[in-house]
């Protein structure tokens, strides 16, 4: 069952980068399109003709006209199944790894939250971004307004969830939230304005751009974010970035840097010209992100003079087993910050982890990996009693 289980979770993320990848790409491809297209010089096949495209492919030459139509029409194809299920397995995955094991990869050991409560903050992590953007949408005709208030919300969010939950588990909640607001602008603002459009169409009665404004401003919002989101996604790969003390200001400052980044390229698709400022600007903040994890982190230092003679003797063991990788400033060889954003430094942090430790050093040989530092049985079975006199349990790590 539990090997079944694990398949669920492989072949969960594997549908949601499918997905994401069909809808992203598609995306992409629409606003690189609308961006392209320049003025028709000659006739066109279609009359109303807004802008033009010619482009070549796999081999092949296209020629796009982008129009609106008038009276009869054939058939007009729309794209979204993408977003709806890459936010439907996005959830899966959310309830997989944080709602069904939150003491594992939601909340630090020794947390103050109870799993229902990081499960309900976990899910209105997802939802109230989502309520404050639309609303503030639907009464502010500014994307610059809108843009100030969601650095507002996604600068709270992380400053929040990095102090709540595990950082990694932090940032992919801010990925998620704006990811969120992605999916939901499909479903409640462009699709249904689509349907408008294409009722009006039918009806054989001229398109009204305001639906078009409405869906396209959606649109245009999601694109800026596709970049930021992928960032808070990949997390759980860089443990540099989540284990800074400063970690949320990292992912505020690297999502604002994606933001110019992508703010830059579709100036330069529509200008044909290099807007350098803005690249430049794209550059400063993501040398601020990456100058802050310079930042040395403070070490939490045991005072061993306070310590009796068998947690000192204990303290032994795992500083030379175990910190050598999970401390602030890892000694091991091609380690630069303590794995998995785990530090055993001192008694505090290895008594908060004792059901972690004791799953994976006692109940199996997880830890040390391959046993490289060289823990002898006899430190095992030490380390397991003062682990067991402490009430540590083994984890169900399926
Ligand atoms: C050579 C470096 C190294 C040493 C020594 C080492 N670890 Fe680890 N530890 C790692 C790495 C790498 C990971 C991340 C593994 C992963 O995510 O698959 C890790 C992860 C962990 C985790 C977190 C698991 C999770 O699910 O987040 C714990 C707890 C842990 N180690 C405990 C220990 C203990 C206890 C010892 C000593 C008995 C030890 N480690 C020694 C490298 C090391």
């Amino acid at each position: 069952m539990n090997i079944l289980i694990e398949w669920l979770g492989i072949l969960g993320r594997w549908a949601h980068v499918l997905f994401a990848i069909t809808w992203i790409g598609t995306s992409f491809y629409f606003n690189w399109l609308d961006l392209s297209e320049r003025k028709p010089k000659a006739p066109t096949l279609k009359p109303n003709v807004e802008g033009e495209v010619h482009e070549m492919h796999g081999g092949s030459f296209y020629y796009h006209e982008r129009f609106w139509p008038t009276g009869d029409n054939p058939r007009t194809l729309a794209h979204s199944g993408p977003a709806q299920f890459t936010f439907l397995t996005g959830l899966f995955l959310v309830a997989y790894f944080y709602w069904r094991g939150p003491s594992v990869y939601l909340i630090p050991p020794g947390s103050a939250l109870t799993v229902v409560e990081a499960v309900i903050l976990s899910g209105l992590a997802l939802l109230l971004p989502w309520l404050i953007y639309h609303q503030t949408c639907k009464r502010v005709q500014s994307d610059t307004a809108v843009l100030c208030a969601m650095a507002v919300v996604v600068t709270v969010a992380s400053f929040v969830l990095t102090r709540v939950f595990n950082p990694p588990a932090a940032f992919v909640h801010v990925g998620a939230m704006l990811g969120t607001i992605m999916a939901a602008n499909v479903q409640y603002v462009i699709i249904p304005n689509h349907i408008r459009m294409r009722r009006q169409v039918q009806a054989g009665q001229e398109v009204d751009l305001t639906f078009h404004k409405l869906a396209k401003r959606r649109s245009q919002h999601n694109n800026y974010m596709t970049l930021p989101v992928l960032f808070g996604m990949l997390s759980a790969h860089f443990p540099l970035a989540t284990s800074s003390e400063l970690s949320w200001a990292i992912l505020v400052l690297v999502m604002a840097a994606l933001f110019t980044l992508r703010h830059y390229r579709n100036v330069q698709l529509r200008t044909d010209r290099k807007p350098r400022a803005l690249l430049g600007l794209a550059g400063a903040l993501l040398a601020c992100g990456i100058g802050l994890s310079f930042v040395p982190r403070t070490a939490a230092v045991e005072d061993r003079s306070a310590l009796s003679a068998a947690d000192a003797r204990i303290h032994d063991i795992v500083q030379t087993r175990c910190a050598v990788c999970h401390a602030t400033t890892p000694s091991f060889d091609g380690f630069t910050v303590a794995p998995n954003g785990v530090h055993l430094e001192t008694m505090a942090e290895i008594e908060v982890r004792k059901d972690q430790i004791m799953t994976l050093a006692i109940a199996s040989d997880l830890m040390p990996p391959g046993n490289l530092t060289e823990m002898t049985d006899a430190e095992r079975r030490e380390l397991a009693d003062w682990l067991a006199a402490r009430g540590a349990v083994t984890l169900d790590l399926e």
